[in-house]
């Protein structure tokens, strides 16, 4: 099993970027919990990130060309209006799960909606890092009953 673990904008300023959203960890302090929660559970991980929207269109296409098994998406600002990569998400025939480290259902009115909502097979939100943990976790449940 291989899941492609994608972020968008201004995520690789995690750490330095309004700590009192989204605290003082990094990106790469992310992606190692999640390498050990990976290895733990016997799956392959692929991480990426991009401040572009065509790349990470791109990206959701080339999981799905190169086999990987879902993707965890926080698709950052994007999320509340980027109908392209909703429609990146919904021609893909693999499982895509929304990823959010705040609660974006309390937070500024146009962060409450979320355009790509309808086409994910689940979302998570509000638990920081844990977000993503519990996505992965999802989606390891979700291969292992298939
Ligand atoms: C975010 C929430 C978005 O509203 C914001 O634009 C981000 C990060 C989150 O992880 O909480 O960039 O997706």
């Amino acid at each position: 099993m291989k899941i492609l673990i994608l972020n968008g904008p201004n995520l690789n300023l995690l750490g330095i970027r309004e700590p009192e959203f989204y605290g003082y960890q990094t990106l790469a302090d992310l992606e190692q919990l999640l390498m050990i929660q990976a290895v733990n559970a016997g799956i392959e991980v692929v991480f990426a990130q991009s401040n572009h929207e065509g790349v990470l269109i791109d990206w959701l296409h080339q999981a799905f060309f190169e086999q990987f098994s879902g993707v965890i998406l926080n698709p950052g600002a994007y999320t509340h209006y980027s109908y392209a990569i909703r429609d990146a998400i919904a021609s893909i025939p693999i499982p895509v799960v929304e990823v959010h480290l705040s609660d974006i259902a309390s937070r500024e009115a146009f962060r409450q909606h979320s355009v790509i909502a309808e086409v994910v097979v689940a979302r998570f939100s509000g638990n920081q890092f844990q977000s993503y943990g519990e996505a992965l976790q999802f989606l390891i449940e979700r291969g292992n009953e298939e």
